[in-house]
């Protein structure tokens, strides 16, 4: 059957499988016909979405994505890759007078140099194939300023962003495509770990046209999307997809 959007023949890293955005695309992804390689720290999660996949042929590997250690360990056991989702991240609500460099640290190794340093080894060592796909998650908080206390986040995220950009435009004359999904607020454990309140998610629901905040799989099937050969012609993009809540009401809290 004719479908541009298949991952048929295709092999896809995604990391952050263990949980949330990441296990959905993962499952995702197999359901659309890739072989998986599926990465995260917990590895009981991990099995749980290694066992949701569908098809053969499918890898998990334990690493924290935080270290050099454990990047250079997850990349050097992959096999060429036609595409990665990059989707490990972690989330953090402070406000800015409590914001010291230890926690920037924290937040922005995960979020911004784990997913940086995991790039450049996949393009440096040639993982990535011509014509294959990378995509970050990026998140809505990287460019609207909506979320009292999301400062380091927010600015580890556009960072991420904008390093996109530089990436789509270098890996070009390897025509490996580069892009991001700018994800809003969705239903996974980060955003019930206590940092953002319930009675602040409750006020940020209430904005939300859709009247919903996201599913993983909402945003699985956007990282579908450019994976797949229908986005062959796009590069250097970001994908807002956000129920039209911050995009439509980004300064009300
Ligand atoms: N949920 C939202 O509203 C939202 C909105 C915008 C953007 N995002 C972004 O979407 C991505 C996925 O978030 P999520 O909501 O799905 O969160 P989640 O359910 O908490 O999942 C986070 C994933 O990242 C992995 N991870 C975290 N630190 C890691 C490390 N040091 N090394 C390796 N893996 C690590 C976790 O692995 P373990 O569990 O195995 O440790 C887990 O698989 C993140 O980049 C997040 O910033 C989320």
């Amino acid at each position: 059957m004719y479908n541009p959007f298949s991952l048929e023949g295709k092999t896809v890293l995604v990391t952050g499988a263990s949980s949330g955005i990441g296990r959905a695309t993962a499952i995702e992804c197999s359901k659309m016909g890739a072989t998986v390689v599926i990465t995260g720290r917990n590895s009981e999660r991990l099995q749980e979405t290694f066992d949701a996949l569908e098809g053969e042929g499918h890898r998990r590997v334990i690493a924290d994505l935080s270290g050099q250690e454990g990047i250079e360990s997850l990349v050097g056991q992959l096999p060429p890759l036609d595409g990665a989702a990059l989707c490990a991240g972690i989330g953090l609500t402070l406000p800015v007078q409590f914001s010291t460099r230890e926690k920037f640290d924290r937040i922005f190794n995960t979020n911004f140099f784990s997913p940086v340093e995991t790039t450049r080894l996949l393009y440096k060592k040639k993982i990535l194939k011509s014509e294959s796909s990378l995509v970050f998650i990026a998140s809505i908080g990287g460019i609207y300023s909506f979320n009292y206390g999301n400062g380091i986040y927010g600015t580890s995220k556009a960072a991420l962003n904008s390093f996109m950009q530089y990436c789509a435009h270098e890996f070009s004359v390897r025509k490996v495509r580069v892009n991001s999904i700018i994800p809003g607020m969705v239903e996974t454990p980060l955003i019930h770990r206590g940092t953002i309140s319930e009675e602040q998610l409750d006020r940020y629901l209430a904005k939300y046209p859709l009247k919903r905040f996201g599913h993983p799989n909402d945003i699985a099937w956007g990282v579908i999307y450019l994976l797949s050969s229908a986005s062959c012609w796009v590069t250097g993009t970001s994908v807002v997809i956000d129920g039209g809540g911050e995009s439509c009401d980004p300064k009300s809290e």
